[in-house]
């Protein structure tokens, strides 16, 4: 993520957040007094915020690689005393926080693994940081059809762009392959087998400006920092007319209310 752009990340993700509060809806009537929830990847807060002004949860520590993000939080999202806002990385989990072990009744992840490389590391480091009879809800990006992935990995390959992102490598990671394939991957990592659920839908948001689409790319194009600062908006620019180029809406319309496809997995398992 680009560190200069948590403030515009906070404001436009409205998608981000309508898929959080699905995932959170999976612990429905599962909220125990003394609940200690882990976020992780918890960017700007303000899900972890929520998270904590629940009644029934006692302490929520909220983790993510950017100490920026984590800066923005603390200041914008804390709630006294309940929240912990820390810089780690999730594939990291058990030789940065050793005291981490089973010390979590419930592990929460939106929209943060498909940035993580070795994700059955960090299913296993879930599974570690979790009480016996903890759940964790995870969600990620998936497949090829969702917007962004198209648009990160397509921008870096723009014939006027390409010479800035030589040794430049794609830290995006949509996950491929079957629901079968990824039911393989986290049944390896230590979960109970039942009840465990892996659900897939599509979903989206539509940014109504062209400068709300940049807004809302600034921050996640993590390639952005390659360019030189008096390009950066004429690269913004480029990236913005290729997302309207494979966008599926915009075929008729020159109107710039475009829609930012998600192809979504929520998991849950039961430790
Ligand atoms: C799209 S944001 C989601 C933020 C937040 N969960 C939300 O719903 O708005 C993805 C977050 O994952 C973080 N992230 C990426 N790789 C990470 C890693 N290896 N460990 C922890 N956090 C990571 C990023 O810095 C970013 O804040």
């Amino acid at each position: 993520m680009n560190e200069n752009s948590w403030a515009c990340y906070s404001r436009n993700r409205k998608g981000q957040h309508g898929v959080g509060l699905r995932l959170l809806s999976l612990w429905k009537d599962e909220w125990k007094k003394g609940d200690v929830v882990l976020d992780i990847g918890c960017g700007t807060g303000e899900l972890t915020k929520m998270i904590a002004e629940n009644d029934d949860v006692n302490q929520v520590i909220g983790i993510d690689i950017s100490a920026k993000a984590i800066d923005f939080a603390r200041q914008h999202n804390s709630v006294d005393g309940k929240i912990k806002y820390l810089v780690g990385d999730a594939m990291l989990l058990q030789d940065s926080f050793s005291y981490f072990e089973k010390a979590f009744t419930k592990v929460y992840s939106n929209v943060a693994l498909q940035w993580m490389e070795n994700k059955e590391k960090v299913f296993r480091n879930v599974c570690w940081c979790l009480k016996d009879g903890g759940s964790c809800v995870i969600n990620v990006l998936r497949g090829e059809n969702e917007t962004f992935y198209n648009v990160y990995h397509r921008s870096t390959k723009l014939p006027k762009w390409i010479k800035y992102f030589e040794g430049f490598e794609p830290k995006y990671y949509s996950v491929f392959g079957s629901l079968g394939d990824f039911d393989d991957l986290v049944s390896r990592c230590g979960f109970k087998q039942y009840p465990r659920i892996i659900d897939a839908y599509t979903t989206g948001q539509s940014l109504n400006t062209k400068e709300e689409h940049k807004d809302f790319m600034r921050p996640v194009l993590t390639h952005l920092e390659f360019i030189p600062v008096d390009l950066k908006e004429d690269f913004l620019e480029d990236c913005f007319q290729l997302f309207r180029r494979i966008s599926p809406n915009t075929a008729h319309t020159e109107d710039d209310a475009l829609f930012w496809r998600y192809d979504i997995l929520d998991v849950k398992l039961v430790k």
